[in-house]
């Protein structure tokens, strides 16, 4: 058997990935590896967590993709996009700790991540 060991080859296969926890409104946690580079909203609706919508498909112009994360992950979170608190003021129930989950890509960094979704969209 033939097995490649260079390293540029095996990039192509081995997709890194990060343990993304989606917790519902009703505390159900689904514990979900997301491929680095996917957004935490890609995430969900590819593992049909319940709970994210994302009716735009990721272009910051619904506000479905709502989610709640706590102040101990701010640092290692992509700052807000010009427009995105705009379009949060537009999601149910939104406050300090709300983001919109489309903006958030998936990184080593966020591995563990637990994103808590509201108990509705809009
Ligand atoms: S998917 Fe529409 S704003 Fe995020």
């Amino acid at each position: 058997m033939f097995l490649h060991t260079c390293p540029f080859f095996l990039s192509n296969y081995i997709k890194l990935m990060a343990l993304i926890k989606y917790i519902e409104h009703n505390g159900t946690v689904h514990e979900i590896e997301v491929q680095n580079g996917l957004t935490v909203m890609e995430g969900a609706v590819q593992n049909d967590i319940p709970g994210i919508d994302a009716d735009c498909g990721g272009g910051m112009a619904c506000a479905t993709c709502h989610v709640y994360i706590k102040e101990e992950w701010y640092s290692k979170l992509p700052d807000k996009e010009t427009g995105e608190d705009d379009m949060l003021d537009q999601a149910y129930k939104p406050n300090s700790n709300s983001r919109l989950s489309c903006q958030l890509s998936v990184t080593d960094d966020l591995h563990g991540l637990e994103v808590h979704l509201p108990e509705k969209q809009i």
